[in-house]
């Protein structure tokens, strides 16, 4: 056995040696380590080895087919002929465990935030990031010499298109194709050329309300927002409002909520509402006497990132797993 073990093991090599191509390789493969090859034909001789002298064959067994297996991976490597991919896929591998993953911070803003809305007997509508002129600024009864339409404030796209800088574009679209009453709240991405610092990113979201209906009143708009800072901030949270201008609404204000940041209650701006002004009703064809209602605008990175305590809004893009982890 030791003897034939040996033979083995001298003539494989040289042959080996003398492999100058990958066919020739795999021949020498099938002849000493295939199923039938010789290296198993010594091996089914273990049986008749006495048993005393079985423990050396084996170990003697192990060398000669760890040195023939290993010469092979080394003559395969200096013929080039290795599998392109690296080691060969070893299926049997227990493999590495996949990471639990959890949704974005900002996702999970954006969910709770549509629940709550949602509770309120809103419905969530959709409009495109990439806006004409007619939905980001005419309809809203921003006329044409606006400063917000200015390029320095906007990215304009050709053929009058533009990447819209506010949700707001999405209350033309649902009035647009909806008879009134409506009620819902839009989720989305908006843009504008600010330069990244803590603060400010050229894309961020927003949640937009829209509610018209008969008789609707400044105090459903502050009953609503009052409600949703309760049940979104928790049971103390207050709301202000301070009286301000946006052309689609008349009259406007600014909203304020009092939220719980680390462990002290303190006022944070929240975005802008008012009553819908009679003439976006007439851009989308409703009847301004018949029809009231009222909007708002709020920063959603702004809420999570006082919510949460995230000082630079920089760090909700970058996508580091570790920053993302914590919450
Ligand atoms: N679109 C405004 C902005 O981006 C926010 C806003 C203000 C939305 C008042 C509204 C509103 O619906 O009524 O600054």
């Amino acid at each position: 056995m030791i003897e034939a073990l040996a033979q083995l093991e001298s003539v494989g090599l040289a042959e080996l040696e003398s492999v100058s191509d990958g066919d020739g390789l795999e021949r020498w493969r099938i002849k000493y380590l295939g199923t039938k090859g010789r290296l198993k034909a010594v091996m089914s001789g273990m049986k008749q080895v006495a048993s005393g002298d079985r423990p050396a064959a084996g170990r003697r067994l192990n060398e000669v087919k760890s040195a023939l297996e290993s010469a092979f991976r080394g003559r395969r490597a200096a013929l080039g002929t290795a599998p392109a991919a690296g080691p060969v896929l070893d299926v049997t591998e227990p493999g590495l465990p996949a990471g639990q993953g959890r949704r974005h911070v900002l996702s999970r803003t954006i969910d709770e935030i549509t629940d709550v809305f949602a509770r309120m007997g809103f419905s969530a509508a959709y409009g495109p990031e990439v806006e004409d002129e007619w939905h980001n600024f005419d309809a809203l009864n921003i006329p044409r010499d606006h400063p917000a339409r200015d390029p320095i404030d906007n990215f304009y796209i050709s053929g009058g298109l533009m990447l819209r800088t506010q949700t707001s574009t999405v209350q033309i679209r649902t009035m647009a194709k909806t008879k009134p009453p409506l009620k819902v709240i839009a989720i989305g991405r908006v843009y504008r050329p600010d330069t990244h610092d803590a603060t400010h990113y050229s894309m961020f979201h927003q949640v937009e309300g829209l509610y018209v209906d008969h008789d609707v009143t400044m105090v459903d708009l502050k009953t609503t927002l009052f409600q949703f800072a309760r049940a979104y901030l928790g049971p103390e949270a207050e709301i202000r409002m301070r009286p301000s201008f946006f052309p689609f609404t008349e009259p406007s204000a600014e909203v304020d909520m009092k939220m719980k940041i680390k462990g002290k209650y303190q006022w944070v701006e929240m975005g802008g509402c008012g009553m819908v002004d009679p003439n976006v009703f007439e851009a989308v064809g409703y009847d301004a006497r018949e029809w009231t209602g009222f909007a708002f605008g709020l920063g959603i990175e702004r809420i999570a990132m006082r919510k949460y305590g995230i000082a630079d809004i920089r760090w909700l893009f970058e996508n580091d797993a570790r920053f993302l982890r914590q919450f």
